[in-house]
């Protein structure tokens, strides 16, 4: 793997959000895309930014990239002002939505050359940092080949690798692994674990909430403009799991079922299903002397706690 030359990992803040506000007029009606946005992102952290449709997600992402203005709220990428300092665009690497990151007609190598000439490397450093990334991306085999004739697969590695020219410490990724198969996904998946492990850190929009789970350190929520939720992915998922449990037993007499149902647990067949932690020890004592073949704690996932959230605020 080659060097990206990021110093060392560690809490170094990359991007501070505060209040972003952003309202669109349509016709006579305003509309706000963003309301009171902030959040921030330490290097080598992967931030899951996840929403339904017209959510605000882009339109956070595009503001957070120096892209759209923001009516009101500020967006500090290391310290500096992306929408006055002109110079701070050189720490943001982003794959924006939709197919315009790229230049059709050119080939990778092309594209990286001057995707990285236009963040102010020189030609000869875009031209050797395009060959690495292109080599690490697995696509120097198709480095002359005009974008428009690659998979969507590759063009999507291609894009991440423009992202990555300039060597920046933001990545801003908006639904990255969108209509990818299993393998390309995979990739992607793999090249966005790497990218932080580099010290970068990484804001991914996604509506494949297994991918935001297994990438992300945190995730946040956001549902009509505004954050819903903000948590460490783990801390979410073990915070909806709650205390539920499940007991099956080989076998379960009517009469140990009815002392455990008395004690608030639920029973279905040979399952017994306990709704809070403090209530197991009680039902494992009942069914002591019975064989028992599983023990599990339910485990929530971000789908469930996505709709949860998303649902319960509407
Ligand atoms: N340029 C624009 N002009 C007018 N309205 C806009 C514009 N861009 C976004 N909007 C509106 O702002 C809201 C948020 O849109 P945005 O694209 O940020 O959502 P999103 O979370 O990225 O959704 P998706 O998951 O569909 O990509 C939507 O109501 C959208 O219609
Ligand atoms: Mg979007």
């Amino acid at each position: 793997m080659i060097s990206l030359g990021v110093g060392k990992m560690g809490d170094q803040q990359i991007l501070q959000v505060e209040g972003l506000e952003k309202s669109y007029r349509i016709k006579k009606d305003w509309i706000r895309a963003v309301r009171s946005v902030s959040l921030d992102l330490s290097a080598g952290e992967v931030l899951a930014f996840l929403g339904p449709n017209g959510a605000g997600k882009t339109t956070s992402i595009k503001m957070m990239a120096g892209l759209v203005r923001p009516d009101g709220g500020k967006v500090r990428i290391l310290g500096g002002d992306p929408h006055r300092e002109a110079p701070v665009l050189r720490h943001v690497g982003a794959v924006l939505e939709g197919n315009r990151n790229l230049y059709w007609r050119l080939t990778p190598e092309e594209n990286l050359e001057y995707f990285g000439v236009l963040r102010g490397l020189s030609r000869r450093v875009a031209r050797s940092r395009g060959r690495e990334l292109l080599d690490r991306f697995e696509l120097s085999h198709k480095r002359n080949a005009v974008v428009q004739q690659l998979s969507r697969g590759m063009q999507q590695k291609v894009a991440i690798a423009v992202a990555l020219v300039h060597d920046p410490k933001l990545i801003l990724l908006d639904e990255p692994t969108l209509g990818l198969d299993v393998e390309a996904t995979m990739v992607v998946k793999r090249l966005v674990r790497e990218i932080a492990a580099e010290g970068r850190g990484i804001i991914l929009t996604t509506h494949q909430l297994d991918v935001a789970e297994e990438l992300s350190d945190r995730v946040a929520i956001i549902n009509q403009g505004s954050i819903v939720r903000m948590a460490r992915t783990q801390d979410l998922i073990a915070a909806f799991s709650g205390g539920l449990y499940e007991v099956v037993m080989e076998d379960l007499p009517e009469a140990i079922a009815e002392k455990v149902v008395a004690l608030g647990a639920l029973v279905e067949g040979n399952t017994i299903r306990v709704p809070e932690t403090d209530l197991l020890y009680g039902v494992l004592d009942i069914v002591r002397p019975g064989v028992i073949l599983s023990v599990s704690r339910q485990q929530a996932n971000l789908t469930d706690i996505f709709l949860e959230l998303v649902q319960g605020d509407r």
